[in-house]
């Protein structure tokens, strides 16, 4: 793959926030040329070999709930042949049985393709007895389940891959309509993750534009409503800090990212649809240096580098029901609102913004979000105990 280097960077702590990058090539050849050495090229050239090695050792977590079994297939067709896809899914068990549909169409596909791969429901009791045997409780409701949401599946996710000893895992949802685009998702993610020089890296992709049928033609849009709004505020709450106004925030929601082990272990997270605008806050509240936890000087030592990364290829999903919108720039900015790094201008500022749109009343403040700690507290040797992958897919340990 071919990349550009990022123009420049932003520095928030010991946390490195870098500019978009594109893709100039989605395959860079066998070799890089020469001029490649030439230490004023601007495109940075990643060797196969080198995006193969990370492959091997990524997991992508595919969380679904209800989507089309055909759309769930071309994700599935669309991943390099050495990441493990991990379907955690949130689907409807009862009439209809949703999930026995994903878990036939999976098995099926992966069986052609002699594809390694893993499915679990969130919220089924062999799920729950792993969170609760590492003594994760905080993940389960008042049921002993894990709890609904995106992001519990993306959690759930996270501790499947570091039990299958994976060490990066990227996250690509299931309702994408191009299976081609999903191949760039993860080639960006080894790519991007090949750049890091610090074991505590986050690659996100912004993509390229999302297709939108407007009067009798295709209107590519760049920006969706929730990241408009998101990448403005977060950038907003860097430059509280720096005095220095930003615009190097270009993915705040970005649902296609992918992370090093080591950092996905290390972060906080919030619950739901926020859970990507959380990313970047939660960066900046253990990395930035505003207040440090002995437990982070590690990282902090060697740096949090974050790539932003934009795709070639359109992004085409499923249209979901309205008011989706509107809650996920509630979640979203309600993670920002509550950090203790916010401050009371920009506390104001996004009153403001929520009100102008009619998310909440005059008198009303952002909802508290629900946060989850940090996998650390997970014991994974515990949880190891009683984890038999074969149970839910072919893959092995
Ligand atoms: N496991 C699980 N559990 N998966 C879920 C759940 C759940 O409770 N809810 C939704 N999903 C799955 C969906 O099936 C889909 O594959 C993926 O999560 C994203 O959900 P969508 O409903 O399609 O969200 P979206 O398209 O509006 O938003 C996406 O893009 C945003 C960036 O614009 C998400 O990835 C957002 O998180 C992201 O910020
Ligand atoms: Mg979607």
């Amino acid at each position: 793959m071919r990349l550009e280097l990022p123009k420049y960077s932003e520095r928030f702590g010991a946390v490195l926030l870098h500019d978009l990058q594109k893709v100039y090539e989605m395959d860079g050849g066998f070799q890089p040329d020469e001029v490649f050495s030439n230490p004023f090229h601007v495109i940075r050239h990643i060797e196969a070999d080198k995006l193969f090695q990370i492959e091997k050792d990524l997991a992508i977590i595919i969380p679904t709930k209800n989507e089309r079994l055909r759309l769930l297939e071309g994700v599935l067709c669309g991943l390099p042949h050495d990441c493990l896809p991990i379907v955690l899914s949130n689907s409807d068990t009862e009439a209809i049985d949703r999930f026995r549909l994903e878990c036939q169409t999976v098995e099926n596909y992966c069986c052609y393709a002699k594809k390694k791969y893993l499915i679990m429901h969130q919220r089924s009791k062999e799920m729950a007895a792993l969170v609760k045997s590492g003594g994760y409780t905080q993940l389960l409701d008042e049921r002993g389940l894990v709890r609904n949401g995106k992001a519990e599946g993306m959690i759930a996710g996270i501790m499947l891959a570091r039990l299958m000893g994976k060490k990066y895992v990227g996250f690509v949802d299931a309702d994408n309509y191009f299976p081609g685009s999903v191949f760039e998702y993860v080639r960006i993610f080894s790519a991007g993750l090949s750049q890091s020089t610090s074991p505590y890296a986050m690659v996100r992709i912004q993509w390229h534009s999302k297709p939108k049928i407007e009067g009798e033609g295709l209107f590519f849009a760049k920006w969706g409503r929730v990241s408009r709004i998101s990448n403005l505020l977060l950038n907003r709450l860097i430059s509280q800090y720096t005095a220095f106004e930003t615009d190097v925030v270009k993915t705040g929601n970005a649902g296609e990212h992918a992370m090093s082990m080591e950092l996905a272990l290390q972060m906080d997270y919030s619950a739901g649809f926020s859970i990507e605008t959380h990313h970047f806050v939660n960066l900046m509240e253990r990395f930035g240096g505003v207040k440090v936890l002995p437990e982070d000087i590690p990282a902090m030592q060697q740096g949090v580098y974050l790539y932003q990364i934009e795709s070639r290829n359109p992004h085409l999903h499923d249209a979901k029901e309205d008011g989706h919108v509107e809650e996920m720039i509630h979640q979203s900015l309600a993670v920002i609102f509550h950090s203790p790094l916010c401050t009371e201008v920009l506390k104001t500022e996004i009153l403001g913004e929520l009100r102008r749109l009619h998310i909440i009343k005059k008198h009303e403040l952002p909802q508290i979000p629900v946060k989850y700690g940090s996998l650390q507290s997970l014991d994974f040797a515990k949880a190891a105990k009683i984890w038999d992958p074969e149970k839910h897919g072919n893959a092995k340990l």
